[in-house]
C-alpha cells in the first residue's frame, strides 16, 4: 500500500539541498540516564539503544537531551556535548546509525533551575540531587525553585545568560564534527528556555523578563547562536511545549508568535510540538495522539513556510499515524515511549501497513524476517 508514513520527507535548510528522510517516523528524544561515570560521555547501553533503533527503520532518530555545559545536566547520568571525549562518543553513536540508514539528530539542552535532578525512576523521590550525593548547585532565570524538590536556583545574569548561548553555540559546532544531521533545541518541558518562556517561572524584571519580547530573548538568543554555528546547510529544529495548560502560563498563541518568527526570520525549519513539563497540572491531556490538535494548530500557522511540523503524545498505531499525516495534521510523527517498548517501531509499522517487503525499512540483517 502507498502511505504518507513510509513517503521521504525534506526537512529544508537555509542552503542547499536540506535533509531527506527516508520516512516520517522521528524518534523522539529520551534520556536514558546511563553515563556511568558523570562525565557525559555515551557508552554501550548508548550505542546498542540508538544502534538497535537505527536498524528498526526511523526516518530520524533524535538523541536525547544532551546537555550544553556540566550545571545544564539534567541529572549526573546525562550525555553532554562539551568536551571532546563526549564529541568522540556522539561521532560513534552517529556513524553507527549512519550506516543503517537513518538520519541523527542531537537534542541540546541546558535544565536551568530543573538540572542535578534525580534521574526519573519509578518509586524514587524525584527533586534535586543533594549536593554532597553528586549534585550541584543550579542556575536559572531567577532566585527560586522552579519545581517541587528542587532546590533555589541561582540567577543568571546578563553576562551568564549570553555564557549559556555561547554553550550552545559550541555544542553545536561539536555536533557538526560528531557528524549529526540536525540539532533540535529544547525549549520545552520546563527546562531553562521554557523556564525563561513562561511568566510563571520567568519573574525578572530586567530585559529578559516581562512582556513576551523580554521573556522570548534568551530563546532568540540560543537560536541565533546556534543558527550562526551550524552549517547553513544543516536544518535547525525546535522543541517547544506549546501551552503550559495553566491560565496566565505560556500558552498556544505566543507560542504561534513565536516559532512563526523563528521560522520566518531566524533559520528554523523543523517544530517539534509537545505541551507542558513547567508545572503539574490536571488540564494536561493523555490517551491516543494527546497533542494532534496543538500540532495542526502549528502546522496550520506555519502553511506559508516551508518548515517541518511533527508532533509527539501518545503515538502508538501505524493507523493512527498514518491518518494523523495523510489529513494533513503535521509533516512527521514523534514517537517516545512505543518505541522502547519497540525499537523497530517502524519496520513492524510498515509490515502492518502492507508496505512492499523490499521497502520495508530496516537492517539489511533484519529483512529476511520479513520474507
Ligand atoms: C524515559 C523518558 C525520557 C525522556 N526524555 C526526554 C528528553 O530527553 N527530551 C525531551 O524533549 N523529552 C523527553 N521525554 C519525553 C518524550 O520525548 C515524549 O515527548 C513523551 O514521552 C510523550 O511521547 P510518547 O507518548 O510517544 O511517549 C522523555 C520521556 C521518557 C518516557
Amino acid at each position: 500500500m502507498d502511505t504518507t508514513l513510509f513517503s521521504s520527507l525534506t526537512i529544508p535548510a537555509p542552503t542547499g539541498q536540506g535533509l531527506t528522510l527516508r520516512n516520517r517516523t522521528i524518534l523522539s528524544p529520551m534520556c536514558q540516564y546511563a553515563v556511568e561515570r558523570q562525565d557525559g560521555v555515551a557508552n554501550d547501553w548508548h550505542l546498542q539503544h540508538y544502534g538497535s533503533l537505527a536498524a528498526g527503520g526511523w526516518g530520524l532518530i533524535t538523541v536525547e537531551s544532551t546537555t550544553v555545559n556540566p550545571v545544564g545536566r539534567i541529572s549526573p547520568r546525562d550525555l553532554g556535548l562539551y568536551d571532546d571525549d563526549q564529541e568522540a562518543g556522539h561521532a560513534h553513536l552517529v556513524s553507527f546509525m549512519h550506516r543503517q540508514g537513518t538520519a541523527a539528530a542531537v537534542q541540546l539542552n541546558h535544565a536551568g533551575g530543573r538540572a542535578s535532578g534525580q534521574p526519573w525512576l519509578a518509586g524514587t523521590p524525584g527533586g534535586s540531587v543533594p549536593i554532597d550525593e553528586g549534585g550541584w548547585q543550579t542556575v536559572g532565570m531567577t532566585d527560586q525553585s522552579v519545581a517541587p524538590k528542587y532546590r533555589t536556583t541561582t540567577a543568571l545574569d546578563e553576562e551568564g545568560l549570553h555564557d549559556i548561548a555561547t554553550d550552545f553555540a559550541t555544542a553545536a559546532q561539536r555536533a557538526d564534527i560528531a557528524g549529526y544531521d540536525a540539532i533540535q533545541i529544547h525549549a520545552a518541558h520546563g527546562y531553562l528556555l521554557h523556564q525563561s518562556l513562561s511568566p510563571i517561572t520567568n519573574t525578572r524584571t530586567d530585559e529578559y523578563g516581562g512582556d513576551f519580547t523580554g521573556r522570548t530573548r534568551l530563546t532568540y538568543e540560543v537560536v541565533d547562536a546556534v543558527r550562526a554555528a551550524w552549517p547553513a546547510s544543516k536544518p535547525l529544529g525546535v522543541r517547544i511545549s506549546a501551552t503550559d495548560w495553566v491560565e496566565g502560563g505560556w500558552d498556544l498563541e505566543s507560542s504561534i508568535r513565536l516559532v512563526r518568527d523563528l521560522v520566518e526570520n531566524h533559520g528554523v525549519t523543523w517544530v517539534d510540538v509537545s505541551s507542558g513539563g513547567l508545572v503539574a497540572t490536571s488540564l494536561q491531556p493523555a490517551g491516543p495522539g494527546f497533542h494532534v490538535t496543538l500540532g495542526a494548530a502549528v502546522k496550520n500557522a506555519l502553511a506559508n513556510t516551508d518548515a517541518v511540523v511533527s508532533v509527539v503524545g501518545g503515538i502508538s498505531s501505524p493507523e493512527q499515524a498514518e491518518t494523523m499525516l495523510r489529513t494533513g495534521q503535521v509533516d512527521a510523527v514523534s514517537i517516545g515511549r512505543a518505541a522502547m517498548r519497540n525499537p523497530h517501531w517502524p519496520a513492524n509499522a510498515a509490515a502492518k501497513l502492507r508496505v512492499p517487503r523490499e521497502e520495508i525499512p530496516c537492517a539489511p540483517q533484519y529483512w529476511r524476517a520479513q520474507w
